[in-house]
């Protein structure tokens, strides 16, 4: 299991990404499909990265033997992959089986030096599949996937957007194979509060519970992005800005509204 903010930079373990990493871990032990389904912005893709270490292995030669490794990665079980908008069964299949060799090579270098007589281990350490961006998937991709699913001991953890679910439904041989739905959802207030908290400290501050004025500033920021994790960054990035550029010290509810106006989204 990740076991805190080392594999993103600036990652938040945050309730929601507990409850996922628990269904992540329920359908690698178990080896089921899993679906998992939430609105845009809410943490499903930063979620499904940290659980995967994804940022430890994408981009890396698993056949490029003279580089060092980071340890970290010999305890990797995890592959990602976010389908092409168009995608066939070809080209997921050879994707899949791309990342299945960064993964064994990786994982089989990391583990070498644990080895007494200095052998490196290359046997299959995947154990799950998250596919990313699954309402993608074609109907012929769809099935590629149930093949593969069926070949292999692995799980498979499917992340979509709502919908997703009922979508997969029409698709019995697949449908029939799924264990586990999760539903991921925005941070609740206290969450969001426990977020900006972090905010404020980049910027060297802290929310004081005995001033009104960020109280306020808070609770509006709550309000306009109900708890959803981009729309607080982009929120956040236009307070930073307004705040910087006329050289405030603190954040009120002028300052968020002027930030909002700079925003499509929740602009009323
Ligand atoms: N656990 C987290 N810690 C810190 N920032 C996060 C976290 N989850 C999401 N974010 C922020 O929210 C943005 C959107 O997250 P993302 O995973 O892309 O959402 P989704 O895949 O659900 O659309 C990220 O780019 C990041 O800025
Ligand atoms: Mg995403």
């Amino acid at each position: 299991m990740s076991d805190g903010a080392v594999v993103v930079p600036g990652f938040l373990v945050t309730k929601e990404y507990r409850r996922f990493e628990e269904f992540c871990g329920a359908c690698q032990r178990e080896r089921y499909i899993g679906i998992c389904y939430g609105p845009p912005g809410v943490g499903k893709t930063l979620s499904a990265r940290h659980y995967a270490k994804w940022d430890l292995l994408e981009g890396r030669d698993p056949l490029a033997f003279g580089e060092a490794v980071p340890v970290e990665i010999a305890d990797c079980h995890s592959l990602l992959y976010t389908p092409p908008v168009t995608n066939t069964p070809r080209t997921v299949r050879s994707s899949l089986d791309e990342r299945l060799v960064l993964l064994r090579g990786l994982v089989g270098r990391a583990r070498r030096p644990a080895h007494p007589d200095g052998q490196a281990d290359f046997s299959s350490p995947c154990e799950l599949v998250i596919i990313d961006e699954a309402d993608r998937l074609s109907t012929p991709s769809l099935e590629e996937l149930r093949d593969f699913y069926d070949r292999g001991e692995i799980g498979l953890v499917l992340i979509g957007m709502p919908g997703l679910e009922r979508r997969l439904a029409r698709y019995p041989q697949l449908y029939s194979r799924v264990g586990f739905a999760h539903a991921f959802r925005p941070l609740n207030q206290e969450e969001a509060r426990f977020v900006l908290e972090q905010h404020w400290q980049g910027w060297g501050g802290t929310i004081r519970s005995d001033e009104f004025a960020d109280q306020e500033a808070v609770a509006a920021i709550i309000t306009i992005t109900a708890g959803n994790f981009r729309l607080i960054d982009r929120l956040m990035s236009q307070v930073r800005r307004i705040k910087e550029l006329n050289q405030l010290s603190t954040v009120t509810r002028e300052v968020v509204d002027a930030a909002r106006d700079c925003l499509v989204i929740g602009a009323t």
